[in-house]
């Protein structure tokens, strides 16, 4: 316990690495089409009041909690004198090797893409050529496997390196890269004709579409877009020295996440309606709309492989996130950072196995309804992570307030602002998540 524990270069580096554990697959790929699947706008302003309530104030939670015992997930409870709720670190171990396991199926799918458009595979390709091109790509049996398991060595790679000149490093330089990138496609994808009724629908809200499921997939997908409930953030909180702004570091962070959903959203929507696809696809939306469009514009064949890069990167800086807290927790245990990184990493390649079969061999294994795929996304998203943060606020708003406040209004003003963030740590957090989960799970009605 007497090692240096390693520290964030600056601020801003915190910043940014958090942004791209935030920023990720669920952002560009996910946001998107479930957007897509619920109804649109309506989907979208539920899914930001979420964001900028719970969602917000549990991810200044988890930093400051992090900060102020500069310890993983399992081990802070301890240290803050409630090892019971340390229970919050040991899900998100399980949380965090279940949603690795779907992640790095879809993140090794990037890097086909990368390949296939840099080798002009895609070239003269409409709509319909495409969405039976991804669909047999990922029913094949050992490809999407190897493209996986190359994801999860890139993800050990980066963790093997370390806090400052791995994961911040990558952070500072690709973050803003992306979001460049993202308005291009934004740009091309509004000006296509008949982008206008992609637009409608990602902008005139139809409240008919909502019901308790559509609630939960976007309290899950909040929880899952700001990378909460599982100790991530905590854990990257943990690397913080005492000096800086926790709250406005997480407002940034949650605008920056924000920004980019909202952007990818209007990169893929209206190129869909232009294209006459459907927007409820599902996964699938973002690998076969976006090709559409890079097929369909100037420089496509540039765009095309550079954007697949991006979001391989996006990904990677997101899937690191979920490997840290694992070395985090481990090496209290007196294992290595290589030992846990490398052993980790396996365990996740092997449990990407079942996922990525759950497109082929494995489409008719269904558990609860649900392929091993879509189970790994459910029980994590919709249900683990809204717990994890549900725990999380009681535990910053009820066990340790003075703490809490103390940390988070370092000169001791007690503003408005921390007074709302207690409020709804205390009552609007636990009351809401609780009530979602039980509406989403069919159990109470509304
Ligand atoms: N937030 C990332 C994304 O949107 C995924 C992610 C990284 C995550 N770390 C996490 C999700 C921790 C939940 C918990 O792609």
């Amino acid at each position: 316990m007497s090692i240096k524990r390693e520290h964030w270069g600056s601020r801003l580096g915190f910043i940014m690495a958090t942004a791209g554990s935030a920023i990720g697959l669920g952002n560009i790929w996910k946001f998107p089409y479930m957007a897509g699947e619920n109804g649109g706008a309506a989907f979208i302003i539920i899914y930001l009041a979420l964001v900028f309530t719970i969602g917000l104030s549990v991810l200044l939670a988890e930093i400051m909690i992090g900060r102020s015992t500069q310890s993983d997930a399992v081990t802070a409870f301890k240290k803050l004198g409630h090892g019971g709720f340390s229970v919050v670190g040991y899900m998100g171990i399980a949380a965090a090797f279940m949603i690795l396991s779907f992640y790095c199926v879809v993140a090794g799918w990037t890097i086909a893409y990368i390949i296939k458009f840099a080798s002009g595979h895609f070239v003269g390709m409409g709509g319909a050529e495409l969405g039976a091109e991804f669909g047999s790509f990922i029913a094949a049996p050992v490809k999407p496997i190897l493209y996986q398991g190359g994801f999860v060595i890139l993800t050990v790679i980066v963790v093997l390196g370390g806090i400052a000149n791995g994961i911040e490093r990558a952070g500072k330089i690709l973050m803003p890269l992306l979001f460049v990138i993202l308005i291009a496609l934004v740009i091309r994808g509004v000006t296509l004709p008949g982008a206008e009724r992609g637009l409608e629908f990602f902008l005139a809200p139809d409240f008919s579409k909502i019901t308790g499921s559509t609630i939960m997939a976007a309290l899950g997908q909040a929880f899952f877009s700001l990378s909460l409930g599982m100790g991530a953030i905590l854990t990257y909180g943990s690397y913080l020295d005492k000096t800086a702004n926790i709250g406005k570091s997480a407002s940034q962070v949650a605008f920056l996440d924000t920004l980019v959903a909202i952007l990818a959203g209007l990169a893929i929507l209206p190129a869909v309606f232009a294209f006459n696809m459907d927007p409820g696809a599902g996964p699938g939306l973002t690998f076969v709309t976006l090709p559409a469009v890079f097929s369909a514009m100037p420089g496509g064949y540039i765009f095309g492989p550079l954007f697949f890069c991006l979001l391989t990167i996006a990904a990677l800086t997101s899937s690191v996130s979920l490997l840290e807290p694992l070395v985090a927790f481990f090496s209290t245990k007196g294992f290595s950072r290589a030992q846990i990184t490398i052993a980790s990493g396996f365990l996740t390649f092997l449990m990407g196995i079942p996922c990525s079969l759950s497109f082929g061999l494995l489409s008719d294994f269904k558990i609860i309804d649900r392929n091993f795929f879509d189970l790994m996304d459910f029980l994590t998203a919709n249900l683990m992570l809204p717990i994890g943060g549900m725990l999380i606020a009681i535990f910053a708003g009820w066990v340790i307030t003075p703490l809490a406040i103390r940390e988070v209004s370092g000169e001791g003003d007690h503003g408005l602002l921390t007074k709302a963030w207690i409020f709804i740590l205390r009552f609007v957090a636990p009351i809401a998540i609780a009530l979602i989960l039980l509406s989403g799970l069919d159990i109470i009605q509304f």
